[in-house]
């Protein structure tokens, strides 16, 4: 890409501005999943080693009142930092203002600062304001003026127009790069979709299709063959005439389900036979069927002649991009489905295979098969809008080399 990248920015000295998503779930305190912290070290480390004094800036959950705040306070992923890093993290707990000017003025060349949540900022005096997230440009540029370089590695946050990654960049022409991070995943989304090795297979499921439309409509264009699975799979179901009895449909969606169904051809694969349930439960009464779905019974999974037919279409794959599990994968009794296909995915030796973050990265990961796979992309929102064909705010913010 011809995005100005770390390496390019002069260091040594500098206060360096760094948007990272530090968006993880926290639980009584305490950090839970970190791959997002861990995502973020190589340029967190690239930056203190060359001398520059790094700044962090990210959001943390989404602050709607002044209620809120508490809970979403940066402090445990400052901890979690601090201890991924094996040194001190000083942690700053407000986003404006002197106490934290002060902080950046004592810094030490190597040292790692982190700002209290940036979505404090969108709630001041008990109201809702978004100073952060509609990107209030008086926001960015205060933010901007307490550094002399900027590095954005948030890709998880590419597709929002925030104050503290497309404000801060815009305010810093010439001097806002791309982390390593962002640019990994640039590199696997862009080159999966934009150049793929062929066969490119896509891998699209959950629960909705109307999340999915952008998607499926661009990689139809890009991709061999698409592979659906996941509750969407049951309003292609609908559009094509099959009963699904009880199972989750988007009425509303029909149409646009068979307008997709007469351009994609025999470009896309619907399950062959799936695992009903009677209710929305683990521990339903299930069986399996073939095509129509009786009323009382809801599709929770792919069924075992899906899952050999979907190893047939993958087996000869070089590209795959998996955004969506197979079946409600939370449950034990449904999980089968993603499983296998996650497995399966892990043997391709000769292909290159992302899964697209959100639910899928959650399904991998719970089911034990994302060493396995090449690339697990840190983006939820970010990696759809991008298999979309989409522009990222973020990402386009970046200065041009
Ligand atoms: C994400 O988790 O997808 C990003 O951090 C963006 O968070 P948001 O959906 O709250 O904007």
């Amino acid at each position: 890409m011809a995005k100005l990248t770390v390496e390019d920015l002069p260091l040594e000295g500098k206060k360096v501005l760094m948007r990272v998503d530090f968006n993880v779930p926290i639980k009584d305190g305490v950090v839970g999943d970190d791959n997002r912290i861990v995502a973020a070290l190589p340029t967190i480390k690239y930056v203190i080693e060359h001398g520059g004094r790094a700044i962090l800036f990210s959001h943390l959950g989404r602050v709607k009142m002044e209620e809120d705040k508490p809970g979403l306070s940066m402090r445990p992923v400052a901890e979690r930092l601090s201890n991924l890093l094996n040194k001190p993290v000083t942690f700053v707990p407000v986003t404006e203002g002197k106490q934290l000017e002060d902080a950046i003025d004592n810094m030490n060349n190597g040292d790692v600062l982190l700002v209290q949540n940036t979505r404090y900022e969108d709630v001041k005096d008990g109201k809702y304001v978004k100073r952060e997230s509609g990107n209030d440009p008086e926001l960015g540029k205060y933010w901007a003026s307490l550094g002399d370089v900027f590095i954005n590695d948030a890709f998880g946050t590419a597709h929002r127009k925030h104050a503290s990654n497309v404000g801060i960049a815009t305010n810093m022409p010439g001097k806002a790069a791309a982390g390593y991070l962002m640019e990994k995943e640039i590199k696997f989304l862009g080159n999966a979709v934009d150049d793929p090795q062929r066969p490119f297979i896509a891998i699209l499921g959950g629960a909705k299709v109307s999340d999915k439309i952008g998607v499926i409509d661009h990689l139809l264009d890009k991709a061999d063959k698409i592979i659906i699975g996941g509750g969407m799979a049951y309003t292609f179901y609908a559009a094509k005439g099959i009963k699904v009895g009880n199972s989750l449909v988007e009425k509303d969606k029909i149409d646009v389900a068979k307008e997709i169904l007469d351009k994609a051809g025999d470009k896309l694969v619907l399950p062959v036979d799936n695992v009903v349930a009677d209710k929305f439960n683990n521990d339903a009464n299930t069986k399996v069927v073939e095509g129509d779905i009786d009323d009382g019974w809801m599709a929770l999974d792919i069924g075992p002649k899906t899952i050999k037919l979907y190893e047939d279409v993958l087996k000869d794959a070089k590209t795959v991009v998996w955004n969506g599990p197979m079946g409600v994968f939370e449950m034990s009794n449904f999980a089968k489905g993603t499983l296998e296909i996650g497995k399966f995915l892990g043997t391709l030796d000769d292909a290159t295979t992302i899964v697209g973050g959100g639910d899928s990265t959650a399904a991998v990961k719970q089911l034990g098969v994302a060493d396995k796979l090449t690339h697990i992309s840190t983006g939820g929102g970010a990696s759809l809008t991008y298999l979309e064909g989409k522009t990222l705010p973020g990402i386009a913010a970046i200065s041009e080399k």
